[in-house]
C-alpha cells in the first residue's frame, strides 16, 4: 500500500466522537495522502449522522466531508485498511485485536497495548525503528494486521526534548512534574466543581505511564528484542484548569554535565525520520526554543507549529540534578491524534503496510 501521489488511502478512526477522535477527523478532512471514509462508535452513537449525535467541541467547525457520515459500529468490517484509534481504554483491548486480526492496521491513542513487547510505541522522530516490531507482533499473534501506538500525551511531549539530549550526553535521571489540560481527561471528562480555580494534584495512573513508556520510547531494539533506556524517571502527574495544552517542568542529570548553550543547541539541531522525509503532518522542528523568560505559556503557544512541536523555555541549572526547564505540548495533537497520523504517514511511505 504504498503512496500513491494520485490515489489517497481510505482510513477509518474507531471512537471517532470522542475528544481524541474529533482530532482525528480534523487532520484527516484534508490530508493529502488520507481519505476519511469509515468513523465508528459505541452503539449509542452508531447509526446516526456524525453531526446529530457528536458532541462537538473543537474551536474550527466539523468537516463538512464528516457531518452526514453515518457512524458504524466498531466491527472490523469497514472499507478501509487502516483505522485510527481514539478509542476509550475499558474497549481497546478486544476492538483493537479484532480489527488487527482481520488484517486492519491499528494506529492507537489507547493505553492497552502500547507496554506489550511486540507492540511499537512510537514518537516518529524518535524511534522509527521500532516500527519493526510489527514483523514479530505478525508471527506472534499471527495476524495480517497490525497495532502500533503512540505515547500517553504527556510522555509524547516530555520525550521529544529528552530525545536530543539522550543521544549526545546520555541522561542518567529525570525529575518531571506535569501541569495538564482537562482536556486529556475525555468529555466530559474532570467535573467542573473540582477543576475550577484549583489543581488536582492525582491522575490515576498517569505517573506510572509517564515513567515507563519514556524508558520504552528511548529504548533500543535489537532483533525482536527491546531494551529499556537505562536511566530512572520520576513523576508528579497534575490537572490543571487549562483547555489544552500540557505544561511539564523537567529536571535533567546526564553522565557528563553540558554547558546550558550546548542544550539548546541540540534542541534546535534536532531533525528526525519525519522532517527528513517531509511527511505531511511532520512540523518543520520536533522541538522549539522559547528565550522569553515566562514561555511558553498554554493559553499563547498551544497551537504554534501547528500543535505538533515540544515548546521548551527557562532553560537553566538545577542546583539538584544539572539541567532544568519548562516544555509544552498539545496533549491531544502531538499527543494524541497527530502523533499517530504521523507514524500511519511513516508506515505508508516505508511500504510496511504492502
Ligand atoms: N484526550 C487526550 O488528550 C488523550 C491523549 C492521549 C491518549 N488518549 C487516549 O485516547 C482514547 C480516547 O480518549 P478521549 O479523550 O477521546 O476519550 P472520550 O472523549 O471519552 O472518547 C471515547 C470514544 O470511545 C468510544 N467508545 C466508548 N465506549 C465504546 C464501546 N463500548 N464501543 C465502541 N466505542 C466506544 C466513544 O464513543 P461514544 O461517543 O459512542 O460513546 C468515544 O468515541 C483513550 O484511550 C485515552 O486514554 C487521550
Amino acid at each position: 500500500m504504498s503512496k500513491n501521489k494520485f490515489e489517497k488511502i481510505p482510513v477509518g478512526v474507531l471512537g471517532a466522537t470522542g475528544m481524541v477522535g474529533q482530532k482525528f477527523i480534523l487532520l484527516l478532512a484534508e490530508h493529502p495522502w488520507f481519505e476519511l471514509t469509515e468513523l465508528a462508535a459505541s452503539e449509542r452513537s452508531s447509526g446516526n449522522r456524525y453531526e446529530d449525535v457528536v458532541n462537538w467541541k473543537q474551536g474550527a467547525a466539523i468537516p463538512e466531508k464528516a457531518r452526514g457520515m453515518v457512524i458504524k459500529p466498531c466491527e472490523p468490517n469497514l472499507k478501509c485498511r487502516i483505522v485510527f484509534s481514539g478509542l476509550d481504554a475499558s474497549v481497546a483491548t478486544e476492538v483493537e485485536k479484532a480489527f488487527a486480526e482481520k488484517g486492519y492496521w491499528v494506529f492507537s491513542n489507547a493505553r492497552n497495548y502500547r507496554m506489550e513487547a511486540d507492540v511499537p510505541l512510537m514518537v516518529t522522530e524518535i524511534n522509527p525503528d521500532h516500527l519493526e516490531l510489527v514483523r514479530h507482533q505478525q508471527r506472534k499473534r499471527r495476524w495480517t494486521g497490525a497495532i502500533v501506538t503512540n505515547p500517553n500525551c504527556s510522555a509524547t511531549v516530555l520525550v521529544l526534548s529528552l530525545a536530543p539530549l539522550h543521544r549526545r550526553f546520555g541522561i542518567e535521571a529525570v525529575q518531571v512534574t506535569t501541569f495538564q489540560a482537562i482536556s486529556g481527561a475525555g468529555y466530559p471528562g474532570v467535573a467542573s466543581l473540582d477543576i475550577l480555580g484549583n489543581v488536582i494534584p492525582f491522575i490515576s495512573g498517569e505517573e506510572e505511564k509517564i515513567e515507563c513508556e519514556t524508558q520504552k520510547i528511548l529504548g533500543t531494539l535489537e532483533g525482536d528484542s527491546l531494551t529499556l533506556a537505562p536511566f530512572v524517571v520520576s513523576a508528579h502527574a497534575n490537572r490543571v484548569p487549562v483547555e489544552e495544552g500540557h505544561l511539564e517542568c523537567v529536571s535533567l542529570r546526564f553522565k557528563q554535565r553540558p554547558a546550558i548553550e550546548e542544550v539548546i543547541e541540540c534542541w534546535r539541531e534536532f531533525k528526525g525520520v519525519p522532517q527528513e522525509l517531509q511527511l505531511p503532518s511532520a512540523p518543520l522542528k520536533p522541538v522549539i526554543v522559547f528565550s522569553e523568560r515566562d514561555r511558553p505559556q498554554p493559553r499563547i503557544d498551544v497551537w504554534k507549529y501547528n500543535g505538533m512541536s515540544s515548546m521548551v523555555g527557562r532553560v537553566r541549572a538545577c542546583s539538584l540534578l544539572h539541567i532544568k526547564y519548562v516544555v509544552l505540548g498539545h496533549n491531544t495533537v502531538r499527543g494524541a491524534a497527530g502523533a499517530s497520523v504521523l507514524n500511519a504517514e511513516l508506515a505508508v511511505k516505508r511500504g510496511v503496510l504492502d
